[in-house]
Parts: structure tokens; sequence; C-alpha cells
């Protein structure tokens, strides 16, 4: 009988902690909670297990500092690093982050070889790049999580705009995450209809803007962290998609070989996910408008990863 799959989340803030708590009460499997202060990543894991029986998951939840207890994970959920704090920038993380992304990978690298990792720490896309290098996995076992996130923003406000179901907006972005994603109003319906028949292209123009600025709206209220709920939901769907083998084609941040003229980048583009990973990008035709904003995003994108080659990471 096949065995509960395993995921591990590494940092226990915000993000891995609610990242735990969606995955537990989905069932997906065993969660194991790592984060470099040890006590905060037991406390959770124990709190978040003595829920399940008032909610009726069952799902052991552990917590830990060492990384040993991320042996044989399926599915690693990496959120370890410092969030964004009002006027700061998600590339102003760059070079904390990329120290503790680094170390992080050692460890997945060292104890969990043959784990697919979903990164979700910031700035993405660099990130990303920087597990990858450290973690010398295929491609199919490194992909980032933004797409959804994003694209989960601009269907919100979409659904709030046309007050109609979520569940009823298809809507996806492309590109970085950050400034210069590229949303795709061209490509979202609401039932099925055009986006573009329901709305007008200012009031589009509108949402799309609400959406390139959404992190910084709720690092704004915030003042003391940056968005957690709606990324860890995001993170964790693609745990689901991996773990389940649903196939599910979701905007991520993937390491492109050719595609859209792009080579060794994490950029964010429409990928089919399953049991073994990233199974598939799917390439999307562009105008020249979205051609002109991806390409604005890829390099922005580059110019973040040219800062990193010259960093000592260790
Ligand atoms: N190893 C393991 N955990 C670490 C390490 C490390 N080397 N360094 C830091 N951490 C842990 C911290 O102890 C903290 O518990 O990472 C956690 C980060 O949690 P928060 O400060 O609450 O940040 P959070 O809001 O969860 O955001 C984490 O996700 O969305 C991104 O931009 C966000 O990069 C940020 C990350």
């Amino acid at each position: 009988m096949k065995q509960r799959a395993k995921l591990s989340v590494i940092g226990a803030g915000f993000v891995g902690s609610t990242c735990a708590h969606w995955a537990a009460a989905k069932e997906l499997g065993n969660v194991v909670l790592l984060d470099i202060n040890e006590g905060a990543a037991q406390g959770k894991a124990l709190d978040l297990f003595e829920a399940s029986p008032v909610e009726g998951f069952d799902s052991k939840i552990t917590g830990t500092a060492d990384y040993k207890d991320i042996a044989d994970s399926d599915v690693i959920i990496v959120t370890a690093g410092l969030p964004r704090k009002p006027g700061m920038s998600r590339d102003d993380l760059l070079a904390k982050n990329a120290q503790i992304m680094t170390s992080v990978c050692k460890g997945i690298k060292e104890h969990a070889p043959d784990s697919i990792v979903i990164i979700v720490s910031n700035p993405l896309d660099a990130m990303a790049y920087v597990a990858k290098e450290v973690l010398g996995f295929p491609r199919e076992r490194v992909i980032g999580m933004a797409g959804i996130l994003d694209s989960a923003r601009f269907k919100s406000f979409i659904a709030e705009e046309l007050n109609v179901s979520v569940k009823d907006i298809q809507a996806f972005v492309l590109g970085g995450h950050g400034d210069t994603m590229v949303p795709m109003p061209r490509h979202c319906s609401v039932g099925g209809v055009p986006l573009m028949e329901m709305l007008s292209e200012q009031k589009i123009e509108a949402l799309v803007e609400r959406t390139r600025k959404g992190g910084a709206e709720i690092v704004g209220l915030l003042k003391t962290g940056s968005a957690y709920y709606a990324p860890s939901a995001s993170a964790v769907a693609m745990a689901e998609a991996i773990i389940k083998d649903q196939k599910r084609i979701l905007p991520c941040a993937a390491y492109l070989n050719g595609e859209y003229g792009v080579d060794g980048l994490f950029i964010g583009v429409l990928s089919q996910l399953g049991s073994t990973g990233l199974e598939k990008v799917v390439e999307v035709k562009l105008n020249d408008k979205e051609r002109e904003g991806l390409n604005h995003s890829i390099k922005a994108v580059q110019t973040l990863i040219e800062k990193i080659k010259t960093m000592e990471l260790s």
C-alpha cells in the first residue's frame, strides 16, 4: 500500500507555517516544518497537530531544525528568508536571502536529493536561480511560486469588480514576480466570456495596475511583514498538483531552455505540474505589447542574476 506523501516546509515564519496549515488541512501528507529557530518550528507544528482532531485531518506535523528530518521528502517548499518592509522592493532582499537560500539548498541537496523543490522566498526569480545552482537538480525539480499568486490577485480584483464568483474567472500572468509582471487580459475570461467584452480597457488597466502592486499594497497595510495567506495557498496548490499528479496548467517560474527565446533564467510561464514536477512549459503566442512586456521583465530578472554572479555565496 502506498504511504502518505511527505512534504517539508523550510522556514516556519508566516508563509511557511501557513503552508503547513493549508497542506495539513488538505491531507496532502505528513508535514515537516524546519526553521533555524527550532522552538518556533516545533511549537507551530505541535499547535497545528493539536488542531487536527478539531478539524478532522490526518496529517502528522513535526517541527525541527535538523535537515536529517527532511530525508525522503517528496516535495519541499522553501520559504526561509527575510520578508519585505514598507518601502522595500523584493530586490532589496537579494543579498541576504541569497545567502539563506544557499545554506538551505545545501541542506536539501544533502538530505533530500530526490525531492521536488518549490521556491517561495523573494526576490523569487533570482532565488529560484540560486536554488537551482546550489541544488544542481534538473529543471523539472526546481520550480518557483509567483504566477499563481499574481494571477489569484488579478482574479480576485476581476471577481470583485464584476460581482461574480472567483471560481468563474480564468486569468494568468507571465514574466517575473515583481513590478514587471505581464498580466494577459487578452486570455482572461469570465464564465467563458472574454474579459475584454465585459470591462472597458481603462478598467482592465486599473485592475492590472493593482495586480502589479498587489504585494506592496499588503506590505503597506501590514507594515511589519509581507503577504502570506495567498502566497502559501499558491505554493500548496503547486505541491498538491505534484503530489496528486494532477497535470495542472499553472503559471509558475520555470527554468527556461529556449522557450520564449530565453536560456538559463527562471521566468513566469504556463507550466504543467505532475508527479515528476515541471512536466511541460506551455508557450503562448504573444502580441507585440505582450512581447515587449515580457522582454522588459526578462531584462529585470537578468539584472538581478548578474548581481548574484558577483556575490560570494557560501
Ligand atoms: N534556515 C531556515 N530558516 C531560516 C533561515 C535559514 N537559514 N533563515 C531564516 N529562516 C526563517 C526565519 O527564522 C523565519 O522563521 O525563515 C522564516 C521567515 O519567516 P518570516 O520572517 O515570517 O517571513 P515570511 O513572511 O514567512 O516570508 C518568507 O517568503 O514570500 C516570501 O518575501 C517573502 O522572502 C520572504 C519569504
